[in-house]
């Protein structure tokens, strides 16, 4: 394993996503760690990452300083580089002006992490602070015009240190220096795959949960799905799901998730059928807050009745990723949390939580779901909100109106798939604004609903773009949409970013 520190740099997951590519287990963790903890781990390697700080600021992050005694390679990157130069006694100099963007280097000599790479490279620079002076027995091993110290190192402690990002693909040799250092100064073994973490993972849910049994709320969604099938696979009939239709699904889509889990994967399902409770508690409300609201409420509720209806459940299974743990703080790593209450559940009901995917990131579970054999259309699902179609139909909810945007939403899906763009568009779907208009069908006079596209193309939801769907295939969907579904008799485009658009429009 290669333990990655983290010192509040931007780029410090892809460094342990490189790490990984490279078929080496890494994991990011706080820079807080103790060496005792670091040594526990035993890792065979550490990467101190960058970070937005200078060495010279009151608060800027330090390292338990014994860490450079464990006698475990330490790859320094930028300010990881510069933390490593001041505690060895070399010289970091303040930053008059900040470095950003692509510069060459020139390397001396032939040093290890750059063996069999150009003698000039091109490298991304992103630092304000940068090593005057190295400490005394490292050796400067690659200069640039405005960093002349951009690398350097002190082979015999197994100490290495890059101004530069090796971890950006714009660092053309960037990943060359990585493995270097994971391979040759390391001495990692690089068999690291999907499949052996599928092997140790489900031992060690069987060692955790033994004989005892597991729940979990499978919504259909990706990582739920991916959490049931790996669970499933380790403890088979001990784990139970529940599954709850709130009415406010897509189309067929209850059909399809018991259908792949409960007839082809034999799992334990319990499928609620709450459509009534929902749309009764959602009825005459058209405050967009409220009614999810509303959902988030109604979904504990039932979750709650079934749950408390099985007896001796131990566990709750969470598709919780990588990224949601280092989003909320990289301390906060841990497979289990005992005795946790989640948030809702009666003071009664106290679960152990089991979270088999939180060391990996979104594209490594869709990995891991088809090796599970979970079909494509579940693992490249795109995202779709808790609240569901109640949020898509805008002000308050009928039985009719769902059925308009279930029926516009399947055929918008169904022509982006054949125009091929489903994996290109992060996500697609049709609103029902509260507006009638008039149009003319057949000769005769109509006065019936405007149906909206939303189509985005996004990294993380936080910010996105629209997609430009080519012209003839909004047209296709257009004339579908209109002959299609009844009630609708004109078709927008939404060409709103976010922000100041939300993607939804509730
Ligand atoms: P917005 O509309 O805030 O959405 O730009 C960003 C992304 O989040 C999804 N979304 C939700 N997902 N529960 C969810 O699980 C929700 O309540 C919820 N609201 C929005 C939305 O579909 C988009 O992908």
């Amino acid at each position: 394993m290669i333990l990655v520190l983290d010192f509040g740099s931007q780029y410090n997951q892809l460094i342990t996503r490189r790490i990984r590519e490279l078929g080496v287990y890494s994991e990011l963790h706080s820079h807080k760690l103790t060496a005792a903890e670091i040594k526990e781990m035993n890792p065979k390697g550490i990467i101190l990452s960058g970070g937005p700080h200078s060495v010279y600021d009151e608060n800027s992050f330090r390292c338990d300083p014994e860490l450079f005694e464990l006698d475990i390679p330490i790859l320094g990157i930028c300010y990881g580089m510069q933390l490593m130069a001041l505690h060895f006694g070399g010289q970091v100099e303040k930053a008059v002006n900040r470095e950003y963007g692509k510069a060459l280097i020139d390397l001396n000599d032939d040093p290890i992490l750059f063996k069999d790479s150009p003698k000039q490279q091109t490298v991304w620079m992103s630092h304000g602070d940068k090593v005057k002076q190295v400490p005394e027995q490292f050796t400067v091993d690659a200069t640039s015009s405005s960093t002349p110290i951009a690398a350097m190192s002190h082979p015999e402690k197994a100490l290495y240190g890059v101004q530069y990002h090796p971890e950006v693909r714009h660092s053309e040799y960037g990943n060359h220096l990585l493995k270097q250092f994971v391979f040759d100064v390391c001495q990692s073994t690089g068999n690291w795959t999907i499949e052996n973490f599928i092997e140790m993972e489900v031992e060690k849910i069987q060692e955790i949960v033994g004989d005892r049994n597991v729940l979990c709320a499978l919504s259909g969604g990706v990582d739920s799905s991916v959490v049931a099938a790996l669970i499933h696979k380790a403890i088979g009939d001990q784990l139970t799901c529940i599954f709850v239709d709130h009415g406010l699904l897509r189309k067929n889509e209850a059909d399809d998730v018991m259908k792949v889990f409960a007839d082809d994967f034999h799992m334990n399902i319990i499928k609620v059928d709450a459509k009534d409770r929902f749309l009764s508690k959602l009825e005459g409300v058209d405050d967009p807050e409220k009614k999810r609201k509303i959902i988030g409420n109604e979904f504990i509720y039932v979750f709650d009745d079934e749950a408390t209806k099985l007896k001796d459940m131990d566990f709750l299974a969470q598709g919780t990723l990588y990224t949601d743990i280092i989003e909320s703080g990289t301390e906060t790593a841990q497979t289990i949390k005992s005795h946790h209450n989640v948030g809702g559940l009666p003071e009664n009901m106290q679960f152990e939580l089991i979270e088999p995917l939180n060391t990996l990131f979104k594209d490594e579970v869709r990995e891991l779901g088809s090796q599970l054999g979970i079909p494509d259309r579940i693992i490249w699902r795109q995202p779709f909100p808790g609240p569901g179609l109640a949020i898509r139909v805008l002000g308050a909810i009928t039985e009719e109106k769902l059925e308009i945007v279930r029926e516009s939403d399947a055929i918008l899906r169904e022509e982006i798939a054949k125009a091929g763009l489903d994996r290109d568009i992060w996500q697609y779907f049709t609103v029902l604004p509260n507006i009638r208009s008039v149009g003319v069908m057949g000769d005769a006079r109509t006065y019936d609903y405007t149906i909206g596209i939303r189509a985005v193309t996004s990294i993380d939801g936080m910010t996105s773009d629209w997609a430009r769907i080519p012209w003839d295939v909004l047209e296709k969907v257009s004339t579908r949409l209109v002959n299609d579904v009844q009630h609708i008799n004109r078709v927008v485009y939404d060409i709103t970013s976010k922000p100041p658009a939300t993607i939804e429009w509730e």
